[in-house]
Protein backbone atom coordinates (compact mmCIF):
# COMPACT_ATOMS: atom_id res chain seq x y z
CA UNK A 1 0.00 0.00 0.00
CA UNK A 2 1.29 3.28 -0.83
CA UNK A 3 1.20 5.74 2.24
CA UNK A 4 -0.95 8.68 1.55
CA UNK A 5 0.52 12.31 2.46
CA UNK A 6 -1.45 14.03 6.33
CA UNK A 7 -1.06 17.04 3.72
CA UNK A 8 -4.03 15.36 2.22
CA UNK A 9 -6.34 15.35 4.98
CA UNK A 10 -6.54 18.18 6.86
CA UNK A 11 -8.18 18.15 10.46
CA UNK A 12 -10.62 20.88 11.27
CA UNK A 13 -11.19 21.87 14.42
CA UNK A 14 -13.84 24.27 15.72
CA UNK A 15 -13.30 25.69 19.25
CA UNK A 16 -16.01 27.57 21.10
CA UNK A 17 -16.16 28.65 24.83
CA UNK A 18 -19.80 29.10 26.23
CA UNK A 19 -20.56 31.90 27.83
CA UNK A 20 -24.78 31.04 27.70
CA UNK A 21 -25.11 27.76 27.91
CA UNK A 22 -28.70 27.95 27.12
CA UNK A 23 -27.68 28.63 23.53
CA UNK A 24 -24.84 26.14 23.43
CA UNK A 25 -24.25 22.43 23.65
CA UNK A 26 -22.31 21.92 26.87
CA UNK A 27 -22.90 18.45 25.92
CA UNK A 28 -20.79 18.20 22.88
CA UNK A 29 -23.36 16.41 20.97
CA UNK A 30 -22.73 18.52 18.02
CA UNK A 31 -23.34 16.28 15.21
CA UNK A 32 -25.84 18.54 13.55
CA UNK A 33 -22.71 20.79 12.35
CA UNK A 34 -20.93 17.72 11.30
CA UNK A 35 -20.73 19.38 7.87
CA UNK A 36 -20.91 22.63 8.36
CA UNK A 37 -18.71 22.70 11.23
CA UNK A 38 -20.40 26.37 12.43
CA UNK A 39 -20.47 26.70 16.11
CA UNK A 40 -23.36 28.89 16.04
CA UNK A 41 -22.40 31.35 18.99
CA UNK A 42 -24.16 34.73 18.06
CA UNK A 43 -20.88 36.83 18.41
CA UNK A 44 -17.94 38.56 16.49
CA UNK A 45 -15.83 36.86 13.84
CA UNK A 46 -12.25 36.32 15.22
CA UNK A 47 -10.18 38.01 13.11
CA UNK A 48 -6.81 37.78 14.93
CA UNK A 49 -4.44 34.56 15.23
CA UNK A 50 -6.07 31.54 16.70
CA UNK A 51 -4.81 30.61 20.26
CA UNK A 52 -5.15 27.32 19.29
CA UNK A 53 -3.01 24.55 17.40
CA UNK A 54 -3.41 21.29 15.96
CA UNK A 55 -0.29 19.03 15.76
CA UNK A 56 0.08 15.67 14.47
CA UNK A 57 3.09 13.02 15.72
CA UNK A 58 3.98 12.21 11.79
CA UNK A 59 3.02 13.79 8.19
CA UNK A 60 3.01 10.82 6.12
CA UNK A 61 0.58 7.64 7.01
CA UNK A 62 -0.84 4.38 5.14
CA UNK A 63 -3.96 2.87 5.23
CA UNK A 64 -5.18 1.77 9.07
CA UNK A 65 -1.74 3.92 10.10
CA UNK A 66 -2.81 5.76 13.52
CA UNK A 67 -1.59 9.30 13.84
CA UNK A 68 -1.65 11.01 17.33
CA UNK A 69 -3.32 14.05 17.03
CA UNK A 70 -2.56 17.16 19.63
CA UNK A 71 -5.51 20.17 20.25
CA UNK A 72 -3.57 22.76 22.07
CA UNK A 73 -4.04 26.08 23.14
CA UNK A 74 -2.38 28.89 24.91
CA UNK A 75 -5.72 30.06 26.47
CA UNK A 76 -8.47 27.29 27.49
CA UNK A 77 -11.22 26.61 25.73
CA UNK A 78 -14.69 24.46 26.75
CA UNK A 79 -16.10 23.36 23.25
CA UNK A 80 -14.26 21.96 20.63
CA UNK A 81 -15.19 19.80 17.32
CA UNK A 82 -12.82 17.76 15.75
CA UNK A 83 -12.90 16.16 12.11
CA UNK A 84 -10.38 14.70 9.59
CA UNK A 85 -11.06 16.08 5.71
CA UNK A 86 -9.97 14.99 2.71
CA UNK A 87 -7.32 17.60 1.53
CA UNK A 88 -7.88 16.37 -1.97
CA UNK A 89 -11.37 17.05 -2.04
CA UNK A 90 -12.43 20.63 -0.40
CA UNK A 91 -15.97 20.19 -1.64
CA UNK A 92 -16.35 17.14 0.17
CA UNK A 93 -17.92 17.80 3.49
CA UNK A 94 -17.11 14.21 4.88
CA UNK A 95 -15.43 13.57 7.90
CA UNK A 96 -12.58 10.46 6.74
CA UNK A 97 -11.11 7.74 9.21
CA UNK A 98 -11.26 6.90 12.95
CA UNK A 99 -10.53 8.95 16.26
CA UNK A 100 -9.82 6.84 19.09
CA UNK A 101 -10.38 8.56 23.05
CA UNK A 102 -7.36 8.77 25.25
CA UNK A 103 -9.31 10.53 27.85
CA UNK A 104 -13.18 9.64 27.89
CA UNK A 105 -13.79 11.56 30.44
CA UNK A 106 -13.13 15.00 29.06
CA UNK A 107 -14.05 13.80 25.10
CA UNK A 108 -16.37 11.58 23.28
CA UNK A 109 -16.80 10.16 19.84
CA UNK A 110 -19.42 11.28 17.55
CA UNK A 111 -20.91 9.67 14.54
CA UNK A 112 -20.65 12.10 11.72
CA UNK A 113 -21.79 10.40 7.95
CA UNK A 114 -22.91 7.60 9.34
CA UNK A 115 -19.28 6.65 10.37
CA UNK A 116 -19.10 5.65 14.13
CA UNK A 117 -16.15 8.02 15.55
CA UNK A 118 -15.14 10.29 12.82
CA UNK A 119 -15.64 13.45 15.21
CA UNK A 120 -14.81 14.08 18.37
CA UNK A 121 -15.76 17.01 20.70
CA UNK A 122 -16.37 17.80 24.70
CA UNK A 123 -18.77 15.75 26.82
CA UNK A 124 -19.31 19.38 29.27
CA UNK A 125 -18.45 22.94 30.05
CA UNK A 126 -14.48 22.29 31.59
CA UNK A 127 -11.81 24.31 30.63
CA UNK A 128 -9.28 22.55 29.01
CA UNK A 129 -5.67 23.28 27.48
CA UNK A 130 -4.96 20.43 25.60
CA UNK A 131 -7.24 17.64 24.53
CA UNK A 132 -4.95 14.32 22.81
CA UNK A 133 -6.63 11.48 20.52
CA UNK A 134 -4.95 8.97 18.02
CA UNK A 135 -7.20 9.25 14.59
CA UNK A 136 -6.86 6.17 12.18
CA UNK A 137 -6.45 6.01 8.46
CA UNK A 138 -9.74 4.47 6.76
CA UNK A 139 -8.20 1.20 5.01
CA UNK A 140 -9.56 2.13 2.00
CA UNK A 141 -7.60 5.44 1.92
CA UNK A 142 -6.51 5.76 -1.42
CA UNK A 143 -2.89 7.27 -2.60
CA UNK A 144 -3.67 10.81 -3.29
CA UNK A 145 -0.40 11.66 -3.96
CA UNK A 146 1.74 11.19 -6.65
CA UNK A 147 6.01 10.36 -5.62
CA UNK A 148 8.34 11.07 -8.24
CA UNK A 149 11.45 9.96 -9.21
CA UNK A 150 14.28 11.75 -11.48
CA UNK A 151 17.63 10.97 -11.91
CA UNK A 152 20.07 11.13 -14.70
CA UNK A 153 23.44 12.54 -15.55
CA UNK A 154 23.68 15.87 -15.34
CA UNK A 155 26.18 18.28 -14.65
CA UNK A 156 23.74 20.96 -13.06
CA UNK A 157 20.26 19.82 -12.89
CA UNK A 158 17.45 17.24 -13.69
CA UNK A 159 13.63 18.40 -14.58
CA UNK A 160 10.27 17.59 -16.08
CA UNK A 161 6.92 19.40 -16.44
CA UNK A 162 3.49 18.76 -17.08
CA UNK A 163 2.23 20.78 -20.51
CA UNK A 164 -0.95 21.40 -22.22
CA UNK A 165 0.98 21.17 -25.27
CA UNK A 166 4.45 20.36 -26.94
CA UNK A 167 5.66 24.22 -26.19
CA UNK A 168 7.47 25.55 -23.77
CA UNK A 169 5.63 28.15 -21.74
CA UNK A 170 2.51 27.82 -19.30
CA UNK A 171 4.22 25.17 -17.69
CA UNK A 172 4.34 22.99 -14.55
CA UNK A 173 7.88 22.68 -13.65
CA UNK A 174 9.75 20.53 -10.94
CA UNK A 175 13.36 21.09 -10.55
CA UNK A 176 16.13 19.20 -8.50
CA UNK A 177 19.40 21.56 -8.94
CA UNK A 178 22.60 21.01 -7.94
CA UNK A 179 23.48 23.65 -5.91
CA UNK A 180 27.36 23.14 -4.70
CA UNK A 181 27.39 19.57 -3.18
CA UNK A 182 23.81 19.61 -2.31
CA UNK A 183 20.57 19.61 -4.16
CA UNK A 184 17.36 22.08 -4.21
CA UNK A 185 13.84 20.62 -4.92
CA UNK A 186 11.82 22.78 -5.80
CA UNK A 187 8.90 23.49 -7.78
CA UNK A 188 8.20 26.37 -10.88
CA UNK A 189 6.09 27.73 -13.06
CA UNK A 190 7.65 28.81 -16.50
CA UNK A 191 4.93 31.20 -18.34
CA UNK A 192 6.87 31.36 -21.44
CA UNK A 193 10.66 30.51 -23.25
CA UNK A 194 11.67 31.65 -20.60
CA UNK A 195 13.75 31.26 -16.92
CA UNK A 196 10.91 29.34 -14.23
CA UNK A 197 9.47 31.50 -11.79
CA UNK A 198 8.00 31.24 -8.35
CA UNK A 199 10.24 28.46 -7.07
CA UNK A 200 8.36 27.14 -3.79
CA UNK A 201 9.07 23.81 -2.34
CA UNK A 202 5.42 24.35 -0.88
CA UNK A 203 3.47 21.35 -2.70
CA UNK A 204 6.17 18.92 -2.43
CA UNK A 205 7.04 16.40 0.75
CA UNK A 206 9.27 13.85 1.13
CA UNK A 207 11.93 15.34 -0.86
CA UNK A 208 15.13 13.17 -0.78
CA UNK A 209 18.26 13.30 -3.46
CA UNK A 210 21.17 11.77 -4.12
CA UNK A 211 24.29 13.18 -6.18
CA UNK A 212 27.01 10.58 -6.95
CA UNK A 213 28.94 10.32 -9.96
CA UNK A 214 27.69 13.21 -11.75
CA UNK A 215 24.26 11.76 -11.65
CA UNK A 216 21.47 13.66 -9.88
CA UNK A 217 18.93 11.44 -8.23
CA UNK A 218 15.54 13.15 -6.46
CA UNK A 219 12.62 12.16 -5.39
CA UNK A 220 9.31 14.21 -4.01
CA UNK A 221 5.64 13.23 -3.20
CA UNK A 222 3.05 16.00 -4.48
CA UNK A 223 -0.76 15.95 -3.60
CA UNK A 224 -2.69 15.06 -6.64
CA UNK A 225 -4.75 18.03 -5.93
CA UNK A 226 -3.67 21.33 -4.04
CA UNK A 227 -5.58 22.10 -0.97
CA UNK A 228 -5.02 26.00 -2.02
CA UNK A 229 -4.80 25.34 -5.55
CA UNK A 230 -2.31 27.95 -7.44
CA UNK A 231 -3.06 28.51 -10.93
CA UNK A 232 1.03 27.42 -11.50
CA UNK A 233 0.05 23.76 -10.20
CA UNK A 234 -1.77 21.68 -11.82
CA UNK A 235 -3.55 18.72 -10.99
CA UNK A 236 -2.20 15.46 -11.17
CA UNK A 237 -5.82 13.92 -12.38
CA UNK A 238 -5.61 15.68 -16.00
CA UNK A 239 -3.78 14.70 -19.32
CA UNK A 240 -0.77 16.33 -20.13
CA UNK A 241 2.47 16.20 -22.78
CA UNK A 242 5.64 15.40 -20.47
CA UNK A 243 9.14 16.98 -20.67
CA UNK A 244 12.05 16.13 -19.28
CA UNK A 245 15.13 18.39 -19.43
CA UNK A 246 18.50 18.51 -18.16
CA UNK A 247 20.91 20.84 -18.37
CA UNK A 248 23.97 23.24 -16.54
CA UNK A 249 23.27 24.67 -13.30
CA UNK A 250 25.55 27.38 -11.55
CA UNK A 251 25.14 28.40 -7.70
CA UNK A 252 21.80 26.87 -7.80
CA UNK A 253 20.42 28.79 -10.89
CA UNK A 254 19.69 27.11 -14.04
CA UNK A 255 21.06 27.48 -17.60
CA UNK A 256 18.76 27.07 -20.53
CA UNK A 257 18.78 23.09 -21.29
CA UNK A 258 21.59 22.45 -23.78
CA UNK A 259 19.53 19.75 -25.93
CA UNK A 260 15.64 19.76 -26.56
CA UNK A 261 13.62 18.17 -24.07
CA UNK A 262 12.56 14.59 -24.50
CA UNK A 263 8.85 15.22 -25.06
CA UNK A 264 6.07 12.81 -24.70
CA UNK A 265 4.22 12.15 -28.31
CA UNK A 266 1.27 11.56 -26.21
CA UNK A 267 -1.09 13.40 -23.56
CA UNK A 268 -0.96 11.38 -20.09
CA UNK A 269 -2.64 11.00 -16.84
CA UNK A 270 0.06 10.71 -14.57
CA UNK A 271 -2.35 8.91 -11.81
CA UNK A 272 -3.48 6.14 -14.51
CA UNK A 273 -1.99 3.02 -15.02
CA UNK A 274 1.72 2.40 -15.31
CA UNK A 275 3.15 2.55 -18.43
CA UNK A 276 6.29 3.04 -20.58
CA UNK A 277 6.46 6.39 -21.95
CA UNK A 278 8.38 7.54 -25.30
CA UNK A 279 9.29 10.79 -26.30
CA UNK A 280 11.15 12.48 -28.34
CA UNK A 281 13.57 15.37 -28.68
CA UNK A 282 12.44 16.97 -31.68
CA UNK A 283 8.94 16.41 -33.16
CA UNK A 284 8.01 14.60 -36.59
CA UNK A 285 8.17 17.77 -38.83
CA UNK A 286 11.59 18.79 -37.90
CA UNK A 287 12.76 15.16 -38.26
CA UNK A 288 11.11 15.67 -41.86
CA UNK A 289 13.19 18.67 -42.50
CA UNK A 290 16.42 17.06 -41.85
CA UNK A 291 15.77 14.48 -43.86
CA UNK A 292 14.55 16.39 -46.60
CA UNK A 293 17.63 18.33 -46.97
CA UNK A 294 19.45 15.65 -46.37
CA UNK A 295 18.60 13.92 -49.33
CA UNK A 296 18.59 17.21 -51.18
CA UNK A 297 21.99 18.17 -50.58
CA UNK A 298 23.94 14.94 -49.54
CA UNK A 299 22.25 12.64 -52.91
CA UNK A 300 20.15 14.40 -55.29
CA UNK A 301 21.97 17.25 -55.69
CA UNK A 302 25.15 16.07 -55.39
CA UNK A 303 24.58 13.42 -57.99
CA UNK A 304 23.33 15.72 -60.51
CA UNK A 305 26.14 17.70 -60.32
CA UNK A 306 28.39 15.04 -60.89
CA UNK A 307 26.73 13.96 -63.64
CA UNK A 308 26.64 17.84 -65.32
CA UNK A 309 30.35 17.69 -64.76
CA UNK A 310 31.44 14.16 -66.51
CA UNK A 311 28.58 12.42 -68.15
CA UNK A 312 28.47 14.85 -70.48
CA UNK A 313 30.22 13.65 -73.22
CA UNK A 314 28.29 9.77 -72.48
CA UNK A 315 25.52 8.46 -74.82
CA UNK A 316 25.98 11.91 -77.56
CA UNK A 317 23.72 9.88 -79.87
CA UNK A 318 20.38 9.26 -77.69
CA UNK A 319 18.07 12.17 -76.40
CA UNK A 320 15.64 12.04 -73.91
CA UNK A 321 12.56 14.26 -74.90
CA UNK A 322 14.65 16.17 -77.27
CA UNK A 323 17.31 16.93 -75.05
CA UNK A 324 20.34 14.97 -74.18
CA UNK A 325 20.35 12.14 -71.63
CA UNK A 326 22.44 14.04 -69.31
CA UNK A 327 20.90 17.66 -69.27
CA UNK A 328 17.62 15.79 -68.45
CA UNK A 329 18.82 13.44 -65.94
CA UNK A 330 20.91 17.12 -64.46
CA UNK A 331 18.01 18.68 -64.46
CA UNK A 332 15.53 16.57 -63.01
CA UNK A 333 17.66 15.73 -60.18
CA UNK A 334 18.31 19.80 -59.50
CA UNK A 335 14.46 20.23 -59.96
CA UNK A 336 14.13 17.91 -57.29
CA UNK A 337 17.07 19.02 -55.57
CA UNK A 338 15.52 22.72 -55.01
CA UNK A 339 11.77 21.30 -54.60
CA UNK A 340 13.20 19.01 -51.45
CA UNK A 341 14.74 22.14 -50.49
CA UNK A 342 11.61 24.40 -50.42
CA UNK A 343 9.25 21.63 -48.73
CA UNK A 344 12.05 21.38 -46.02
CA UNK A 345 12.75 25.07 -46.00
CA UNK A 346 9.22 25.49 -45.04
CA UNK A 347 8.60 22.53 -42.56
CA UNK A 348 9.89 24.42 -39.24
CA UNK A 349 7.92 27.74 -40.10
CA UNK A 350 4.81 25.14 -39.87
CA UNK A 351 6.35 23.96 -36.97
CA UNK A 352 6.75 27.30 -35.41
CA UNK A 353 3.92 28.78 -37.05
CA UNK A 354 5.36 31.97 -38.19
CA UNK A 355 8.68 33.37 -37.83
CA UNK A 356 10.24 33.08 -34.74
CA UNK A 357 9.93 36.03 -31.87
CA UNK A 358 12.40 38.00 -30.22
CA UNK A 359 12.41 35.19 -27.33
CA UNK A 360 12.88 32.50 -29.40
CA UNK A 361 16.54 33.92 -30.61
CA UNK A 362 18.35 30.58 -30.57
CA UNK A 363 15.64 29.16 -33.13
CA UNK A 364 15.85 32.27 -35.34
CA UNK A 365 19.52 32.27 -35.48
CA UNK A 366 19.23 29.05 -36.61
CA UNK A 367 17.18 29.82 -39.40
CA UNK A 368 19.11 32.39 -40.53
CA UNK A 369 21.64 30.02 -40.87
CA UNK A 370 19.99 27.92 -42.74
CA UNK A 371 19.04 30.55 -45.07
CA UNK A 372 21.77 32.01 -46.24
CA UNK A 373 23.15 27.94 -47.16
CA UNK A 374 19.90 27.90 -49.14
CA UNK A 375 20.51 30.74 -51.00
CA UNK A 376 24.22 29.27 -51.69
CA UNK A 377 22.88 26.29 -53.10
CA UNK A 378 19.99 28.04 -55.23
CA UNK A 379 22.70 29.93 -56.93
CA UNK A 380 24.86 26.80 -57.01
CA UNK A 381 22.04 25.09 -58.34
CA UNK A 382 21.04 27.86 -60.68
CA UNK A 383 24.30 28.10 -62.16
CA UNK A 384 24.35 24.06 -62.88
CA UNK A 385 21.05 24.24 -64.39
CA UNK A 386 21.92 27.04 -67.16
C1 LIG B 1 2.02 8.47 16.46
O1 LIG B 1 1.18 8.16 17.53
C2 LIG B 1 0.47 6.94 17.40
C3 LIG B 1 -0.50 6.83 18.56
O2 LIG B 1 0.12 7.13 19.75
C4 LIG B 1 1.43 5.77 17.34
O3 LIG B 1 0.73 4.55 17.18
C5 LIG B 1 2.36 5.99 16.17
O4 LIG B 1 3.34 4.97 16.12
C6 LIG B 1 3.04 7.35 16.27
N1 LIG B 1 3.77 7.57 15.05
C7 LIG B 1 5.02 8.06 15.03
C8 LIG B 1 5.60 8.21 13.69
O5 LIG B 1 5.59 8.37 16.04
C1 LIG C 1 -14.09 4.58 1.83
O1 LIG C 1 -15.19 3.95 2.47
C2 LIG C 1 -16.19 4.85 2.96
C3 LIG C 1 -17.26 4.05 3.66
O2 LIG C 1 -16.78 2.84 4.12
C4 LIG C 1 -16.77 5.66 1.81
O3 LIG C 1 -17.70 6.59 2.31
C5 LIG C 1 -15.66 6.39 1.10
O4 LIG C 1 -16.16 7.06 -0.03
C6 LIG C 1 -14.57 5.41 0.65
N1 LIG C 1 -13.45 6.18 0.11
C7 LIG C 1 -12.82 5.81 -0.99
C8 LIG C 1 -11.69 6.69 -1.40
O5 LIG C 1 -13.13 4.83 -1.63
Amino acid sequence: MSPVDVCCLFFICVLACCWEPAGCYASGKVTKVCGSMEPHHRGPVETTPSPYSLETNTTTFSPTDRIQVILSGTSYFKGFLLEARDAADQSSASAVGTFTLTNPQRTQLLTCNKHQGSAVSHTGDVSQREVVVTWTAPTNASSQSVVFELSGPAEGYVSFALSWDTWMGNDDVYMCVKDGARVSVSAAFVSGRTHPEDESQSALSSVLWRLADGVIQCRFRRPVKLANQEAARYDLDQEYFLFVASGYAEHGLVWKHSLQPLISTQRKVITGPHEVLTGSRSPIIIKMHGALMLVAWMLTGSVGTFIASFYKSDWTNHSLLGQKIWFQVHRGLMVLTLTLTIVGFCLPFFYRKGWSEVHHARKHKNTQAHTHTLIFWLFGNVWVVL
